[in-house]
């Protein structure tokens, strides 16, 4: 997608290939500053501390660092470390997992001195393909906001959460990938932003990035939704998601599965957006199986903004003796959501249809 005209990736090779580039997306919407990552472990700190974030990123963010690992030490020693360290970045979505399985199948089974060029072609070839099962996502997702439109004939109102707009991709966005496919076909549409409490990724990055492509649209406070949907205020939701069981509970930015009830309760249909390398198939039970990422009390307690003098801030939010609790992701179960939209296509949230879109 373009920043003021000028095509980019969240994450793509030097030029001298030593290294790869990211967004600082902990900087943005104030600042757009990029980050060279050289070591495995600089790949490490940017998915820990979300310098890059978004499950499909995290993942592609990974299989680069795995790369980077390589071009030092490609011992079977090294290998089996930087898949370990890396994989224990960030627990919740199961493309990191992927993402590393993926390079450790196909290094492993090479010579040490070969590894270190394969390990860089592969971890692009991973790029690419996240770029290219976006676009799929977006041509299948818009074709149900086009139907939307042509039943109701006005401005399609879109709800989604947190960010699965580009920036948590290598390109196009999972949620979003659909948004702007149906804008660039001329397609009327307006998204309602959930601001994303606590790290804000509606209000920072999804707004950004949707203000940045010219689509219209409005961020409201997590509580809102609801609101909006008893007022029919909303069409539809597209959320992405950090991983799907097999039976298709759907893992999401914490709050989702509120929306999830708010959709349901008013006939909105709510659809999660997904590559399907975010399958975990060895899953069921979303809400008792997937390991549920807790950060630290002072992304609850503190907030960052702009200031009037032009410079970002961090304030405390809550009394100082206050304890909080950072819960990352929560989990809606497969019968609130209205289907899955894949690179495959869409599918309804249960076994039976998710095994018979892979075949
Ligand atoms: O904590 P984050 O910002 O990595 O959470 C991101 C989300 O929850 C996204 O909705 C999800 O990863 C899907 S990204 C295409």
């Amino acid at each position: 997608m373009k920043i003021n005209g000028t095509p980019f990736r969240t994450i793509w090779p030097t030029t001298d290939n030593m290294a790869v580039e990211i967004i600082d997306q902990t900087k943005l919407p104030h600042v757009f500053t990029t980050l060279r990552l050289n070591t495995m472990r600089d790949a490490e700190r940017a998915i820990r501390d979300m310098e890059v974030r978004g499950a499909p990123l995290i993942g592609v963010t990974a299989a680069y660092g795995v790369a980077l690992a390589m071009r030092g030490n490609a011992s079977d020693a090294a290998l089996a470390e930087a898949c370990s360290v890396l994989l224990a970045a960030r627990p919740t979505a199961v493309n990191l997992r992927w993402g590393v399985e993926q390079m450790r199948s196909v290094l492993a089974p090479l010579a040490a001195g070969e590894r270190a060029a394969a390990a860089w072609q592969e971890a692009a070839r991973i790029a690419d393909e996240d770029v290219a099962i976006n676009a799929a996502i977006g041509k299948h997702g818009s074709a149900i906001i086009r139907a939307i439109h042509q039943k109701k004939d006005g401005t399609v109102n879109i709800l989604t959460h947190c960010n699965a707009g580009w920036l948590a991709t290598v390109d196009w966005g999972t949620a979003l990938a659909p948004v702007y496919t149906a804008f660039d076909a001329g397609i009327p549409l307006h998204v309602w932003v959930d601001e994303t409490r606590p790290r804000n990724q509606g209000a920072s990055l999804t707004a950004w990035e949707l203000g940045q492509h010219g689509v219209p649209h409005t961020v409201i406070v997590d509580n809102a939704g609801g609101h909006l949907m008893q007022h029919g205020m909303v069409d539809m939701a597209i959320v992405g998601c950090d991983r799907v069981t097999a039976r298709g509970d759907a893992c999401n930015k914490i709050g989702t599965y509120l929306k999830a009830l708010a959709a349901h309760d008013n006939g909105v249909p709510l659809y999660v957006a997904l590559p399907t390398p975010t399958i975990d198939w060895t899953l069921q039970d979303g809400v008792k199986e997937i390991p549920i990422e807790e950060r630290a009390e002072e992304e609850v307690t503190h907030i960052s903004g702009l200031c009037d003098d032009g410079q970002v801030r961090t304030v405390q939010v809550t009394p100082k003796s206050s304890r909080a609790a950072n819960y990352g992701f929560d989990v809606t179960p497969a019968r609130l959501v209205t289907g899955l939209i894949t690179e495959r296509g869409v599918v309804a949230a249960n076994a039976e249809a998710m095994r018979v879109l892979m075949t």
